[in-house]
């Protein structure tokens, strides 16, 4: 299959991206967070090929994306709350996990469950992309499944070229982490995932809203031992306090040039903090100076790490309290840590 880039340009139409998806087709397409790969949520054959285009595992439910909250109506029971957050966030990196209702969307967008996250994404392309379509759009991150989300056209490419028709290119992804989840379909709401929207973010609504992630299952998310690896590059990834990143470059170096390997190439990803010392180090990629900019360069950053083929990758661990939280979810998940 040819797959075509096709540039966004503001205030224009989005190609055929919009039949594609009405015929039932994948498209790829940007939102302000990471690319998604959309598919018509109503249409559980065309929602089946994201499964198979992505090696997903069927029982991850899919957030479905939509233009107008009239259209979250349709789907989903809107509490008084959830109105008021989608007033206060929508379009944003905030996906609402909300009770279905029975019958709006088949078991292969949802998982199987009664309930069904919805997110309505900031990009204009996404917005132009929904409004044409008229359609809710179900989209997880357009990688292939384990691989860090795509936050450029080009990540998308890599992973997705000849697998599926279009890719909508609006450029580089701004926050470049995955939206917040928040239950809002349990007794208590939990963020099921953070994001660069925060738990503080989200106090004025809902007072006494935990930091603690919460797995949908209801267990906690920081127990260890999760299934399987995630936002995972090649080579292992260890994290380290930017203050110990240069002993640690050093002792791996060493060890790895003992053990044979001449040339060993660690990749470096941190703040300047962290790269203070480490000029030595061939290979290391500049996060950022604050926490905002480390969301938006961290998974370009993990992908890099492959193009360079390291042998190991030393990332920066950074501070679990607001944006800190979201970045540590992703970074502990691509070192196997949770
Ligand atoms: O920023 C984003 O959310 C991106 C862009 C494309 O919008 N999408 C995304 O989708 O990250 P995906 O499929 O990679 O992640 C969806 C997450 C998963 O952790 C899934 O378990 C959770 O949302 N989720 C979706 N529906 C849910 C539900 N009904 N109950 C609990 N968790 C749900
Ligand atoms: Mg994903």
């Amino acid at each position: 299959m040819q797959t075509t880039l096709l540039d966004y340009f503001p205030e224009r139409t989005v190609g055929n991206g919009a039949a594609l998806l009405q015929a039932g087709r994948l498209v790829a397409f940007p939102t302000e967070t990471v690319y998604g790969l959309g598919a018509d949520a109503r249409n559980a054959a065309a929602v089946a090929q994201i499964y198979q285009v992505k090696g997903r595992p069927s029982d991850n439910p899919l957030i479905v994306h939509i233009a107008e909250e009239r259209q979250a109506e349709e789907l989903a029971e809107v509490s008084p709350l959830a109105r008021h957050l989608m007033a206060a966030f929508w379009p944003g990196p905030l996906t609402l996990v909300l009770p279905l209702r029975p019958g709006s969307l088949p078991a292969v967008t949802t998982g199987g469950l009664n309930t069904v996250g919805l997110r309505m994404p900031a990009h204009p392309a996404a917005l132009q992309l929904l409004r044409e379509a008229a359609l809710p759009v179900a989209a997880p991150s357009a990688n292939l499944s384990g691989r860090p989300s795509p936050t450029e056209a080009e990540h998308v490419l890599t992973d997705m070229q000849g697998k599926i028709p279009l890719i909508i290119n609006g450029g580089e992804c701004l926050a470049g982490l995955e939206s917040t989840v928040l239950d809002l379909a349990s007794p208590v709401p939990a963020i099921l995932r953070p994001g660069v929207l925060t738990a503080a973010d989200l106090t004025e609504f809902l007072p006494g809203l935990s930091e603690q992630t919460r797995l949908p299952d209801g267990g906690i998310a920081r127990a260890p031992g999760m299934k399987y690896r995630h936002y995972a590059p090649q080579a292992k990834v260890l994290l380290c306090p930017p203050q110990q990143l240069y002993q640690t470059y050093c002792q791996h170096y060493q060890q790895m040039v003992e053990a044979g390997n001449e040339q060993p190439r660690i990749a470096v990803l941190a703040t300047m903090q962290g790269l203070t010392g480490l000029a030595q180090a061939e290979q290391c990629f500049l996060l950022g100076e604050n926490l905002l900019q480390v969301a938006q360069n961290l998974f370009a950053a993990l992908r890099w790490t492959d193009e360079i083929q390291a042998d190991l990758v030393l990332a920066e661990a950074f501070p679990e309290q607001g944006v800190g939280i979201a970045i540590m979810n992703r970074l502990k998940k691509a070192a196997g840590i949770n």
